[in-house]
């Protein structure tokens, strides 16, 4: 293991189909007045809203809605959040839903209390919270982003074209996740597909770098065969528990900063993903997949071994006589076949993005190296224009 890291991480997770029992006793330690926040309205179709606002009536507990949490939360709705969690002084905000609404909780628990805006703090300078942090418990309904385990916090600022993620320290992650598999059987296939991609880029943000031989790689291959198969049943059959309650728990432990120790990590097919996000507001994991391959097959020759190694023990591929330049191919082009049958999109134009974006989008994109190569602004284009093309 390389490097020096400490390892922590505070947020208590309840897991499984009788989960939300567990929320009574975290709601009694928090003060009277909880903030619940939640998307468009799901919650209210599945009975998980009728759930909570029976654990948080028992706890006694004087609730304020803040519902419309958009996928891609926005600064404006940040800014809203905020004036809600300070006019009524909120002592928890419960977030129930996706990574868009835990990401957004995060922001307004950094935001309410903090005189400057918050966009040009945390977003834009990245600085760190020196005001009063609001607590955070989330109950997820959607599997993907990590969002439960995890600092994150995206906010797109439409005006400015931008989609920033900023990754706060212990003190701003959910103070505890309730995980319960059952909840995630009503989400939209494309919506399903778009998370479980999601969680497979997130490992390969992590396993995508470095030369040593590192523990976190070998949990790494672990996860990333998990989501293939649970993912393959998944897609058959949406109501599968052991599935779901497989993909869940993946997605917990692809982004909750484990796998990231002993790794200088990638990244860049986020940073592109998100410059997409911010031009076409596109469903996060679908902006990934479809900038994916051309990113891949572009860096492999910089990562060769890693990408030979994929293809063997990620995928299986017979790599025996092969150069290491046909294996890495093929264990990409085993990747390709996976993602055609689980259905995510393999090209920005799907969902909207034309070619006047591109310098824009490749402008927006933050460079980073971590990973195999740094790319260059034009690289970015050819991904771009690659991805635009694919069939
Ligand atoms: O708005 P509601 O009604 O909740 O509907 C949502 C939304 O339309 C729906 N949904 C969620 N649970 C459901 C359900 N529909 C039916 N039944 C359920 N049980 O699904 C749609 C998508 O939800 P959303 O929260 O937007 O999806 P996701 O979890 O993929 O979150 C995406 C956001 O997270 C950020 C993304 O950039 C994006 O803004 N990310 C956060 C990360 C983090 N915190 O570490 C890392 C990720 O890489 C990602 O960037
Ligand atoms: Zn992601």
């Amino acid at each position: 293991m390389l490097g020096n890291f400490s390892y922590s991480n505070p947020t208590r997770l309840y897991f499984g189909e009788d989960s939300v029992s567990f929320l009574a006793d975290e709601l009694k330690k928090y003060g009277p007045k909880v903030m619940l926040t939640y998307g468009g309205g799901s919650i209210k179709k599945n009975g998980v809203y009728d759930d909570v606002i029976k654990a948080l009536r028992e706890a006694g507990k004087e609730v304020f809605e803040d519902p419309g949490v958009m996928s891609n939360p926005t600064v404006q709705k940040l800014y809203e959040g905020c004036k809600i969690a300070r006019e009524n002084n909120v002592d928890l905000i419960l977030a129930v839903g996706g990574g868009s609404t835990i990401d957004y909780a995060k922001g307004v628990s950094v935001s309410a209390w903090c005189d400057e805006d918050p966009w040009d703090k945390y977003y834009l300078r990245m600085e760190e919270p020196d005001n009063r942090i609001i607590p955070v418990g989330s109950v997820l309904t959607m599997v993907g982003t990590g969002s439960e385990m995890n600092g994150g916090s995206v906010i797109t600022n439409h005006e400015q074209k931008m989609k920033i993620g900023h990754v706060f320290g212990d003190n701003v992650m959910p103070k505890f996740s309730i995980l319960n598999p059952r909840y995630t059987f009503t989400v939209p296939k494309y919506q399903m597909t778009a998370g479980i991609y999601d969680i497979f880029n997130h490992i390969c943000e992590q396993y995508f770098s470095g030369e040593d031989d590192n523990t976190s790689d070998y949990i790494a291959e672990g996860l990333m065969k998990n989501v293939i198969n649970a993912s393959r049943i998944a897609v058959k059959n949406p109501e599968d528990y052991e599935a779901r309650s497989n993909l869940m728990w993946d997605a917990t432990w692809a982004l909750n900063t484990l796998i990231a120790k002993g790794k200088s990590t990638d990244w860049e097919v986020h940073m592109i993903g998100q410059a997409v996000g911010a031009y076409t507001d596109a469903t996060h994991g679908m902006t990934l997949s479809a900038v994916s391959l051309p990113y891949y097959r572009r860096v492999m020759p910089y990562g060769i071994d890693k990408f030979a190694r994929f293809a063997k023990e990620v995928w299986g591929v017979d790599t025996y006589g092969m150069t290491k330049e046909e294996a890495a191919n093929a264990g990409i082009a085993e990747m390709e076949k996976w993602m055609r049958e689980i259905g995510v999109s393999l090209s920005i134009s799907d969902f909207g993005a034309t070619e006047d974006m591109f310098e824009g989008i490749a402008d927006s994109t933050f460079i980073l190296e971590g990973g195999y190569k740094a790319l260059t602004k034009d690289e970015v284009v050819e991904i771009l224009k690659e991805s635009y093309n694919y069939k």
